[in-house]
């Protein structure tokens, strides 16, 4: 057994409030837009990543959920990969002391703790992981900064993925794409009630995948024009509105901006519908659930939002979550929720809706429409993670 190299890191999902949907540059996956996310808890959501490297491997090797997936030359995976090992090989000539190991194979081994292509931005976590654990791998002097423009070749949503808290990814104007990386807005602590409702609608593949649809978008759809013009305004307020702790603010520009990505996912020829019946009726729900409280006199407490693909993740502060569970569970009943992600200890959770609301805005569907539940809030970004956590055994095979 030959001396090896090794390091484990976990990375976070993000879930984006202003969208990005469109590349100038599919390449080096540089954006027509800048865009701005939420990190989410790792504690329920995370990839998890280890990667080793050792004189006697003879290929780069890689396995995502226990399976073994290509490294295409040239594509994603080898540019980050590639990416890593150039920057050892930069620590390794600068200094004759390091450790000589940047020209050995490396196996990986990456593991989403959630179901892969369910549009829980797996490759934004998975990206973020694979490049973060090869950064603690190569023990390189990176930033953040400078790791969000490798993991953006990867996936571009996993820039964001390099940060806890609020992060923006801003587009750049660089040919080369040395500006256009992701920075932190405000971390987690600055607005830590910010909380999570993953409604899972679908855990299937979803059918138009986020790379092709946003070409098919920016190659066909004149309304995306107009989505181009009104991103910046939105960017300055939303991140207004963080700073503020606004979230009146924040979920109004939240909801414009995830109807404004499904109204050219609409005007893409031929078109694109993320969104079902399911994600429709949380739109009215949650449209109902906010006009209540405006009519009031109050503010909005809670946003939808909705990626590729028909699941809603709904943002809302921590105090309103217990009323959004028990409206969502009026029109979506659930099977159980002794799954890992229980929302409130042993506590029964029945379908309940706050007074006034108008029950009818959507109809009760059956059990098994909305699946599961995430209760989650805004979180750290990536970890490292003891070697007890590493997912290779001593072969260098997955455990
Ligand atoms: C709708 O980052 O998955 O989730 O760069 O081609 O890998 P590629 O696309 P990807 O697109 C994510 C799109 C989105 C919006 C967002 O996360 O901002």
């Amino acid at each position: 057994m030959s001396k090896y190299f090794q390091a484990t890191a976990s990375a976070p999902v993000n879930i984006a409030c202003i969208k990005y949907w469109g590349k100038r540059d599919t390449k080096l996956i540089l954006p027509t837009n800048s865009s701005l996310s939420v990190t989410l808890s790792q504690d329920h959501l995370r990839s998890t990543t280890t990667s080793r490297a050792d004189p006697s491997f003879t290929e780069d090797t890689i396995w995502l959920n226990g399976k073994l997936d290509e490294i295409k030359p040239g594509g994603r995976l080898s540019t980050c990969i590639d990416a890593m090992r150039r920057a050892r090989e930069e620590v390794e000539d600068a200094d004759p002391k390091a450790e000589k190991f940047s020209q050995c194979k490396v196996h990986i081994c990456s593991y989403n703790n959630f179901p892969t292509a369910a549009g829980l931005a797996s490759s934004a976590s998975g990206f973020a992981a694979l490049v973060y654990s090869l950064a603690k791998l190569y023990q390189l002097p990176a930033s953040p900064k400078d790791l969000s423009i490798i993991a953006r070749q990867g996936s571009g949503s996993a820039c964001r993925s390099l940060f806890g808290g609020f992060v923006a990814w801003r587009e750049g104007t660089a040919p080369d794409g040395s500006d256009s990386f992701a920075e932190q807005v405000a971390p987690e602590i600055a607005w830590s009630d910010m909380h999570a409702l993953i409604c899972v609608v679908s855990d299937d593949k979803k059918g138009t995948s986020s790379t092709a649809g946003m070409q098919r978008t920016v190659e066909t759809s004149t309304l995306f024009e107009q989505r181009k013009a009104v991103v910046p305004g939105r960017m300055r307020a939303i991140t207004e509105a963080i700073h503020k702790r606004d979230f009146d603010q924040f979920a109004e520009i939240t909801m414009k901006d995830s109807n404004s990505f499904h109204a050219v996912a609409l005007d893409t020829d031929p078109p694109i519908f993320y969104l079902n019946d399911v994600s429709r009726a949380i739109i009215a729900i949650v449209t109902e659930y906010n006009r209540v409280s405006l009519d009031a006199g109050g503010k909005r407490k809670a946003a939808y939002t909705f990626d590729a693909g028909p699941n809603a993740v709904i943002y809302a502060p921590k105090e309103n979550i217990k009323e959004i569970v028990e409206m969502i569970v009026e029109y979506f009943p659930q099977e159980s929720f002794k799954d890992t992600f229980a929302l409130f200890g042993k506590e029964d959770v029945r379908g309940r809706l706050v007074r006034g609301f108008n029950t009818g805005v959507a109809k009760r569907f059956e059990k098994g429409a909305v699946k599961t539940l995430i209760h989650t809030s805004v979180g750290d970004g990536p970890r490292v993670r003891g070697s007890e956590e590493g997912l290779l055994g001593e072969n260098g095979l997955p455990k």
